[in-house]
């Protein structure tokens, strides 16, 4: 069980030693048909290779792939050409090494707050067990132990666990929405802007508790958000998404691939510093020039820290 306390955060987290793959994407293109024999290229030559224990965060302006990346790693769609791997295996069907957040919260109406948590493994440990068994009962107790402290930390009272979704606010679906995904202790984690409707405080002490649920558990964490300074408070290394080169059907829509610095400073001193400051004007800047020079002249360079701007 993951105790409730907040860690002290003396040091800030290494970044992770680049031991195993836990990710893989190569040579990835995905293309929808739009009308007649035409389709539109959403992500183009993606490389990725993501490490375990990494907590990347896939930045970039809305339509540029982010959600359609995430869900080729978690097995609901699949490329059009190039492969997705997940621990070394390809990814045929939804994963079950990973742990999904989507966009938007989808909770069981008719399930409370506890039974919305649970039902990932209360359903796996009943269909080993079945439901008469004293140790699947145990299993149940043990889980529902389990889901209080995930809901507490995530900011749930006592009170609330056993309400139904619709008695609950937006922000409050959406904290469950993340109990429920970390519950299931993935080894690999999708977020999807989880935290884009919440408002700013709600967001900054949910941003404390993610981080520090991933420095005591080190998931391999790919968390979608389009907003740089949330990206760069909380990733170990950042993946920048353009819109695809319609020009050019053989350039990456990656812009950008980068290690943060600021993963190394302690959390709660990385917004003040100067290399958060640097860095968040630097990729923004990248991001508005590539998105005036529609990829027709060629990969955008990332501005050195003296570039006139
Ligand atoms: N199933 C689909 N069929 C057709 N177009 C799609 C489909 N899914 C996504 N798209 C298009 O692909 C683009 C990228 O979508 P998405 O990955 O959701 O972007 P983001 O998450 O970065 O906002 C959008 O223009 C979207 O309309
Ligand atoms: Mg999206």
């Amino acid at each position: 069980m993951v105790s409730t306390a907040l860690r002290p955060d003396p040091m800030g987290p290494p970044v992770p030693a680049r031991q195993r793959t836990e990710i893989a994407l190569r040579d990835v293109c995905v293309r929808y048909p739009v009308s007649g024999s035409t389709s539109k290229t959403v992500l183009s030559c993606v490389d990725l290779e993501i490490f375990a224990g990494e907590f990347v965060v896939v930045l970039g302006e809305t339509g540029c792939g982010k959600s359609t990346l995430l869900r080729l790693i978690l097995g609901e769609e699949f490329p059009t050409s190039g492969s997705v791997t997940v621990d070394g295996k390809p990814v045929t069907r939804i994963d079950s090494r990973s742990g999904y957040v989507p966009q938007k919260y989808s909770l069981f109406p008719d399930r409370t707050v506890l039974g919305n948590v649970i039902y990932g493994p209360e359903n796996a440990c009943s269909r080993v067990l079945g439901r008469i068994r004293p140790s699947f009962w145990r299993f149940h107790r043990s889980l529902k132990s389990d889901a209080r402290v995930f809901l507490e930390r995530m900011g749930l009272r006592s009170q609330d666990m056993d309400k139904y979704p619709h008695q609950l606010s937006g922000g409050m679906q959406q904290r469950v929405a993340i109990a429920q995904a970390l519950m299931m202790r993935p080894p690999v984690l999708l977020m999807d802007e989880p935290f884009s409707a919440l408002d700013p405080s709600t967001r900054g002490s949910l941003q404390e508790q993610l981080h520090a649920l991933w420095r005591e558990t080190r998931p391999t964490v790919v968390f979608v958000t389009h907003n740089t300074s949330e990206a760069l408070l909380l990733g170990t290394r950042l993946v920048l998404l353009g819109r695809h080169y319609e020009e050019d059907a053989s350039r990456s829509n990656v812009l950008l691939d980068l290690e943060l610095p600021t993963s190394r400073l302690p959390f709660a001193r990385r917004k003040q510093s100067p290399e958060f400051q640097e860095l968040r004007e630097r990729i923004k800047l990248l991001a508005y020039k590539s998105s005036l020079m529609n990829r027709a002249e060629g990969p955008v360079e990332f501005p050195k820290a003296a570039d006139p701007q």
